[in-house]
């Protein structure tokens, strides 16, 4: 059962490592952290196109570099009403929003491999849901969106209309309730990012690092663990290996382009936004490299995780989702990091916790790590790590497309 859902899923692009494994065992943790993400980087997106009446929900940048040609949603699927006009390859992004915000699977909305049928009252639901949404955002928010799915929704398919009455109001004052927030002196961004970059080696000792091997393992499906890889080599090329019971599946960036692959299915190549995401995990030197990635950071005091306090810096910048640093602020080291993906409907949180922190050639570098998404999450343990050693470029290469009718010839060339 479960595992035919998994399949569902992946004979349908999807987004990053995690989606190409996951069962999607729910986390409601992870839908509340969508709550702050809403308010933070909702108004990213601009919906409306004028010209054609059509939403072009893209952000600027990533319809700059949509690839001439790319087919629109209502080209490459056989049912698309609402979402006409969007990039083929949002559909899916802007699906896995949907179904995190109403905290539902697929299948509440769609007939088992029949995704094009309307046989679901929720799915005929959905579709006026997302024109009401885009209306909203479009006659009162300059068509940004503001107002999204989970605006309403919250994690439930039953949107609540009723004042709840709080616990600590049938307790009375002085309940235990949440604490006043004081308002603490807060570092200047600057100064966190380069007591992160202190705390990890510094610049030099960072740079050092050419490549970086990691042999572990991979804990997912509750409690189901599988033999990892992780190579890196600088400046960005990044490929893990999950040997999972039916194959390999991998996750890659080549330095220019990210693809995975999963066990039985031919690679699939990363949407704009996907490769974004994973050129910054792919950074072997981001401690360095962070202060340059967005033109504007900001400070807060960030919640505590993983047991520590926190600053929160975020970067931020003009039609570009923002990214959430937070540092530990005893140590400087980066606790947890959240970033998102532009969707048509909303932006897509991805969050990665690093821990078990260890000293290697000078560097300090996560052995552990936890990457979640609304409903699903997996943990990297790192058992065995070694620098600069020797890794073959051919690793990070997407294999060829597989064309049952290739032309005869060079099908595969060397490199
Ligand atoms: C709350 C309802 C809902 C959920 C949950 C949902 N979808 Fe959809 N899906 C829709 C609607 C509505 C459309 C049609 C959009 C339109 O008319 O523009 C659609 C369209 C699609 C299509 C295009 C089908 C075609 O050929 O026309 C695919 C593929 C798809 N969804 C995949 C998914 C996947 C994968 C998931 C789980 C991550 C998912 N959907 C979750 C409501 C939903
Ligand atoms: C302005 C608030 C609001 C927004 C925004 C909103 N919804 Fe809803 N939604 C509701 C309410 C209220 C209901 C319950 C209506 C009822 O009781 O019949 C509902 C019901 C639904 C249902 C039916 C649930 C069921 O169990 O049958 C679906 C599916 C749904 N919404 C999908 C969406 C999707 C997808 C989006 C984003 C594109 C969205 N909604 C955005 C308010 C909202």
């Amino acid at each position: 059962m479960k595992r035919q859902r998994v399949i569902a899923w992946l004979s349908i692009s999807c987004g990053i490592l995690l989606c190409a494994i996951g069962p999607f065992a729910r986390s409601h943790a992870q839908s509340q952290n969508a709550t702050s993400q809403n308010s933070q980087g909702a108004g990213t997106a601009p919906v409306s196109d004028e010209a054609s009446g059509k939403h072009a929900a893209q952000e600027p940048k990533s319809a700059g570099q949509r690839a001439a040609g790319q087919k629109l949603a209502e080209e490459q699927f056989k049912n698309i009403q609402a979402l006409k006009g969007i990039p083929a390859d949002q559909l899916i992004p802007a699906m896995q929003f949907i179904s995190a915000s109403l905290g539902v699977e697929c299948d509440f909305c769609h007939v088992h491999e029949k995704m094009d049928s309307d046989d679901k009252k929720p799915k005929k639901t959905a579709r006026q849901m997302i024109t009401m949404m885009l209306d909203i955002d479009k006659n009162n928010f300059d068509g940004r969106l503001e107002v999204t799915c989970y605006t309403c929704h919250r994690g439930a398919a039953m949107p609540v209309s009723i004042p709840a009455i709080r616990d600590e109001e049938v307790a009375g004052p002085g309940a235990p309730g949440k604490k006043p927030v004081e308002n603490p002196v807060l570092p200047k961004p600057e100064e966190l990012l380069d007591k992160y970059l202190a705390a990890v080696g510094g610049a030099a000792a960072v740079e050092k690092i050419t490549s970086r091997v990691q042999k572990g393992k991979l804990m997912a499906f509750g409690g189901q663990s599988f033999p990892a890889e992780v190579y890196s080599k600088a400046p960005d090329k990044r490929v893990s290996v999950m040997h999972l019971k039916d194959g390999d599946s991998v996750t890659a960036f080549d330095g220019k382009r990210g693809w995975l692959s999963v066990p039985g299915r031919p690679a699939h190549m990363m949407s704009a936004s996907e490769n974004d995401s994973a050129r910054l995990d792919a950074d072997l030197h981001f401690p360095v490299r962070v202060k340059t990635l967005y033109p504007k950071y900001k400070v807060d005091s960030g919640e505590k995780t993983g047991g520590h306090d926190t600053f929160l810096v975020m970067g931020y910048e003009e039609g570009r989702p923002p990214l959430r640093l937070y540092f530990d602020t005893q140590t400087g080291l980066l606790l947890r990091l959240m970033r998102y993906a532009q969707s048509p409907v909303g932006l897509n949180p991805t969050q990665i916790d690093y821990a078990d922190y260890r000293e290697a050639d000078g560097v300090k570098v996560p052995f552990r790590w936890t990457v979640s998404r609304p409903g699903n999450h997996f943990t990297i343990q790192v058992e065995e790590m070694k620098q600069n050693v020797p890794v073959d470029d051919a690793k990070f290469a997407a294999p060829p497309p597989a064309q049952p009718a290739t032309p005869p010839g060079p099908g595969q060339k060397p490199q």
